[in-house]
């Protein structure tokens, strides 16, 4: 793809979103282009500040590094305390999508606006514990809502199935005001989950162990999640 726009994307089509989370980071530029070649079209970049979130991650450097080597979308989900302040800096360093969290320290629609007018497309995201009302005034404004299926954090966490609820929900306003929306789902989607997050309405799949890490390779990761 060359524009790299979300939005080119039907939200009625599954797309898988590797998480780099899993790579292996003394060879992510290798990782990354055996991912493109297994057919993905967006790639997932958690970005941790240890404040957020319990745990630190990677942050400008490797997206400006990735972005000179790779023409995939790149969806950069803002585990940080104040995702107003960053979102220049990563649209400059290569962001094309930015999804933040509600429960950040930023103001919403300030935040939306704000991505949105620095040329990216926006998602919004919550945690396991934040209720789905909360996001509902916000669905109109924006072109993804990424549903957290483990507590955000850590790669390698058990799928919460309660969260379904959530996709499902979503699913129904965004047929009736953003039919375009996209929803995607982000933790412990493997082999046995994948089914699930579909069937209730999600259609971008976040996959970090079950994509780097699949026994068989990439391309059967792809193939077993994209079907
Ligand atoms: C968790 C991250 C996820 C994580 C998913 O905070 O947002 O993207 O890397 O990892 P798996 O697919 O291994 O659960
Ligand atoms: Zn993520």
């Amino acid at each position: 793809m060359s524009s790299r726009n979300l939005k080119e994307l039907s939200s009625e089509k599954i797309i898988i979103s590797p998480s780099i989370l899993a790579a292996d980071f003394t060879e992510l530029g290798t990782e990354v282009s055996e991912a493109t070649k297994a057919g993905i079209d967006l790639l997932h970049i958690d970005v941790m500040d240890g404040h957020f979130v319990p745990n630190i991650s990677v942050g400008l450097p490797v997206v400006s590094s990735l972005r000179k080597k790779s023409d995939l979308i790149f969806d950069v989900h803002l585990m940080i305390s104040n995702p107003l302040d960053y979102a220049e800096a990563f649209r400059d360093a290569g962001a094309d999508h930015i999804t933040f969290h509600i429960e950040s320290h930023s103001p919403v629609k300030e935040t939306i606006k704000a991505i949105k007018e620095l040329g990216m497309t926006v998602g919004l995201t919550l945690k396991p514990k934040t209720p789905v009302e909360d996001l509902k005034e916000f669905i109109e404004d924006i072109d993804m809502v990424l549903v957290m299926t483990v507590e955000p954090g850590f790669g390698g966490q058990k799928f919460m199935h309660k969260m379904l609820d959530k996709v499902s929900t979503i699913r129904q306003w965004a047929n009736e005001v953003n039919p375009a929306l996209h929803i995607e789902v982000d933790g412990g989607i493997n082999k046995d989950t994948h089914k699930l997050v579909k069937e209730a309405g999600a259609n971008v799949l976040v996959a970090g162990t079950a994509f780097f890490r699949h026994p068989e390779g990439m391309k059967a990761a792809a193939k077993e999640l994209g079907s």
